[in-house]
């Protein structure tokens, strides 16, 4: 029936997975890698278990939480999967992509954040997928930060930020995408695009041979849930540069700052954190701000990154850091 992603896994790995997988069944949190960023789980059939993870994040309980399956049929099962759902599954699963569909009712609204609908998707990562395969339920997980906090993309800054709020951590290593999945809501008659994420619009356009509408072209009537709250701002300011700007601020800087970004900086930083290309941008960006924020320096400067594929979502995440 299924993959058998357990058994793909080494012995100790397995055994962590079936004690993770227990928790989960006992209504328990537990904090798991993913291939975007790491996510806080609970049994998304149970609206106690659901209820903790709001609780342990300090999240708003109207913000609906992903759920995560491990294949399609389990998917079925919490929604409608309508063609445009089923051919973006094909194509794009396990990956970094989050549909919103019509929710059966099997799903507790404590899960859905009181919405009709439901968040989807299937991670790519064999322990995310096994974890959900043992624990034999779909997982609600948000990232596992505190709200407020980036997403955490390594098993150490979890534990830092949620503490004994989480029973057990997973550690998978760091992650490879580095941003959130994209979320797409197929529930209309054209996808609208929620946030943007590790799958880009022009794939989902090429794939549906259909236009992707922004949440923002939309009238605002689908909008996530989830882009109302303030997001994470470094505890510095972050401002992002455009190649254009260089001259005056070199000329106008007077305060300690950094420099992150593929290029070298236009002037001298005291500190500078260079990329070697656009992936490695987005999946080291969240935590190069945890590092720049606490490094001394009294502003962050972000080169504006190219807006082609991962760049959009690259920038989204940079301006709602640098909390215009
Ligand atoms: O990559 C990811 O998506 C990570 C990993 C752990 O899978 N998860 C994640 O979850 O980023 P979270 O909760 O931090 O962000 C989920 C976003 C929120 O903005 C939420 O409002 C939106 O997805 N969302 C979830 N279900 C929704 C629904 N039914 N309708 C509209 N938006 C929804
Ligand atoms: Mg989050």
């Amino acid at each position: 029936m299924s993959a058998d992603y357990l058994a793909a896994l080494p012995a100790a790995t397995q055994e962590e997975i079936k004690q993770a997988a227990k928790i989960i069944a006992e209504g328990g949190l537990v904090a798991f890698p993913t291939e975007t960023v790491y996510g806080l789980g609970a049994n998304a059939l149970d609206a106690y278990a659901v209820s903790g993870i709001y609780i342990a994040k300090g999240r708003p309980s109207d913000n609906p939480i992903i759920v995560h399956v491990s294949s399609v049929p389990m998917a079925e099962f919490v929604g409608e999967v309508n063609w445009m759902a089923r051919y973006l599954m094909e194509k794009f699963w396990p990956g970094p992509l989050s549909l919103v569909i019509p929710s059966n009712p099997v799903v507790p609204e404590t899960t859905r954040g009181g919405l009709a609908t439901v968040g989807v998707r299937m991670p790519d990562n064999p322990i995310a997928l096994a974890l959900i395969e043992t624990a034999d339920t779909p997982i609600a997980a948000p990232s596992a930060n505190k709200s407020g906090r980036p997403s955490p993309t390594d098993a150490e800054t979890v534990r830092r930020d949620l503490g004994k709020n989480v029973d057990m951590v997973l550690d998978g290593g760091p992650t490879l995408v580095g941003l959130e999945s994209t979320v797409l809501d197929v529930t209309g008659e054209h996808p609208v695009l929620l946030r943007p994420g590790g799958v880009s619009k022009e794939e989902i356009e090429k794939t549906l041979d259909m236009e992707v509408l922004l949440a923002s072209d939309a009238n605002s009537l689908k909008r996530s849930p989830g882009t109302r709250y303030r997001h994470y701002a470094p505890k510095v300011p972050l401002v992002l540069l455009d190649k254009g700007q260089h001259a005056f601020f070199c000329n106008s800087i007077n305060k300690k700052w950094a420099w992150m970004g593929i290029s070298e900086p236009p002037c001298a930083p005291e500190q500078k954190i260079i990329f070697r290309n656009l992936e490695e941008y987005a999946r080291e960006l969240f935590r190069a701000m945890r590092a720049l924020e606490s490094s001394g320096v009294e502003m962050i400067v972000a080169e504006t990154p190219e807006e082609k594929g991962l760049g959009f979502a690259l920038k989204d995440r940079l301006i709602r850091a640098s909390g215009v």
